[in-house]
């Protein structure tokens, strides 16, 4: 089927969490952007962030300290100069979304930002407001987006490829990319200067996640299928505290509850951390999840608890309304009883790679955010460091598309379906979704083996091959796009640890338990560095 749908604009951003909407925000001022976002705008890893954005603000903190802190968890593949440059501009972003309608948290007199605290962070650093900043910044920027002229944000539009031409040179450039109308079926080719991946990232691999359905690694995905370079995908990030509940979907219980006195313990009561880390539960996070997973495994318990009950109950109450909220539906009182909490994927610290302005290695394709691998988590991502990522990414990308232009052949290829037709074995797309996130989860998880990773492998490569010919041969919908693209991903986070032989930040592998200084750099794939394509 060709349907000869095409339209064109200056920013095409696929994605509506914070770095997307940030950098639609600034790019509007010199070009029309079109946003894409697959489902409801509000559906993203931003929206659900609890804790807050990590910035200098307070008087007894200082950049060289933000500095320090995120090279120490980054465990030596932090890029100094990105993370210095980030800390530095961080600051101000934070004004700007506070300017926008962002009502952080202030102290007692209403002036200076009441900071909250974070595992790994050696001060109080992060502006938060209550316990649902992430939807507090998701409402401003996306009230300010809906203000904008030169902004047009298309809601339930996921996209399917990249467009891509061989530039004069051989050079491999980006003019837009495919996207299916989930409404309406249709599949129109949207050309743009720049594309911006913004489409967060890819907890949805894992069976255990604090992600929103949403979290497929799409912009990873497309950017490795046009050739762009990917790095450092082994490096997932397992957030220790998500509620277990078998009526809880991915409820995230923040780490700011140990930053304000929240203890780990085991059924019995036991507190563990402090056989584990100096700084006991509030220890940096692969740490926690690494000791959590080995109590439940040696124990055999479903889960551990993090207990807030020696607390002032009011404080408790009020500085975490949303998860005292959510908690209480579910019959658990945080102020009186241990929230039962499991470690689950939280963020994926590699993506697609970029240079200081989040341009790709494609040219007029850049990445920003979750999806993007700038250099600032290295090896583990410090806490709240994720969305000032994005407010200064997509800050620095919209400046730097000012200056591209665009490339693109004089007609571009209708989609074709071919002789594809309707499913009627929709099951092998729900059967392959659950095996790949089971699969992942027991042998990519928290704890690698050589042996569970060639395990892994081996399900993988005949799992993308029955995912690609039943792609090919059926017509396309929202789920095969995005178990295609979780697949892929899954693939790319299995080649990555299988090249990694160490440990280090958040690759843990039984076969090789320590660091070894003369791996101390980047796992980099692309379509010729060998398996997977
Ligand atoms: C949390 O609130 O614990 C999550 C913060 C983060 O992942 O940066």
């Amino acid at each position: 089927m060709a349907t000869g749908n095409e339209r064109e604009t200056d920013y095409l951003v696929i994605g509506s969490g914070i770095a997307g909407l940030y950098f639609a925000l600034e790019a509007a001022d010199h070009g029309h952007v079109t946003i894409v976002t697959k489902k409801r705008p509000s559906d993203s890893n931003t929206a659900l962030a609890q804790g807050g954005i990590a910035a200098v603000l307070g008087d007894d903190d200082s950049l060289q300290d933000h500095v320090d802190d995120t090279l120490r968890v980054g465990e030596g593949l932090c890029d100094r100069k990105i993370v210095e440059g980030v800390v530095e501009e961080g600051p101000n972003h934070v004004r700007m979304l506070a300017q926008l309608g962002v009502d952080f948290a202030r102290d007692k007199e209403g002036g200076e930002f009441d900071l909250g605290r974070e595992g790994g962070h050696s001060k109080r650093r992060v502006a938060h407001y209550q316990d649902a900043t992430g939807q507090a910044i998701s409402e401003a920027l996306l009230a300010a987006v809906a203000k904008h002229a030169n902004i047009t944000l298309l809601k339930n539009h996921i996209a399917i490829d990249l467009l891509s031409m061989a530039k004069y040179g051989g050079e491999e450039a980006c003019f837009g990319a495919y996207v299916l109308d989930r409404d309406k079926g249709s599949i129109v080719a949207i050309v743009a200067r720049a594309t911006i991946l913004a489409s967060g990232g890819a907890g949805k691999v894992y069976i255990y996640t604090s992600n929103p359905d949403v979290a497929t690694g799409d912009g990873m995905a497309m950017a490795y299928r046009i050739g762009a370079q990917v790095s450092n995908m082994e490096f997932v990030q397992f957030h220790p505290t998500v509620l277990y509940h078998p009526h809880a979907k991915s409820f995230l219980i923040s780490e700011t509850l140990r930053g304000e006195g929240g203890k780990l313990r085991l059924a019995g009561g036991r507190e563990f951390m402090d056989a584990y880390h100096r700084l006991s539960s509030l220890g940096p996070r692969d740490v926690v999840a690494r000791a959590i997973d080995n109590e439940l495994k040696r124990s055999g318990a479903t889960s551990v608890f993090l207990d807030m009950t020696h607390l002032d109950a009011k404080f408790v109450r009020e500085r975490f309304p949303t998860i005292g909220e959510r908690c209480k539906t579910l019959g658990i009182d945080i102020a009186v009883d241990p929230i039962p909490v499991v470690p689950a994927a939280h963020y994926q610290c590699g993506g697609v790679v970029c240079d200081a302005n989040g341009q790709s290695t494609v040219k007029n394709l850049f990445a920003i955010g979750e999806t993007s691998s700038t250099g600032l988590h290295g090896a583990c991502r410090l806490a709240s460091n994720s969305l000032l990522e994005g407010v200064v990414f997509g800050a620095r990308a919209a400046a730097a598309v000012r200056h591209t232009d665009l490339i693109r052949p004089s007609q571009v290829a209708p989609w074709r379906s071919g002789n594809a037709t309707d499913s009627n074995d929709a099951i092998v797309v729900a059967l392959n979704w659950e095996e790949v996130r089971r699969f992942m989860w027991s042998y990519v998880g928290i704890v690698r083996s050589d042996k569970r990773l060639e395990r892994a492998l081996r399900r993988i490569e005949l799992l993308r091959q029955e995912i690609g010919e039943y792609y090919w041969d059926f017509k396309i919908n929202s789920d095969i796009i995005e178990l295609r693209n979780l697949a892929l991903v899954a693939h790319l986070i299995i080649e990555s640890a299988r090249r990694r032989k160490e440990s280090r930040g958040l690759h843990y592998t039984l076969d090789y338990l320590e660091k070894d200084p003369g791996q101390a750099k980047e796992t980099v794939l692309h379509q010729s560095s060998g398996p997977p394509v």
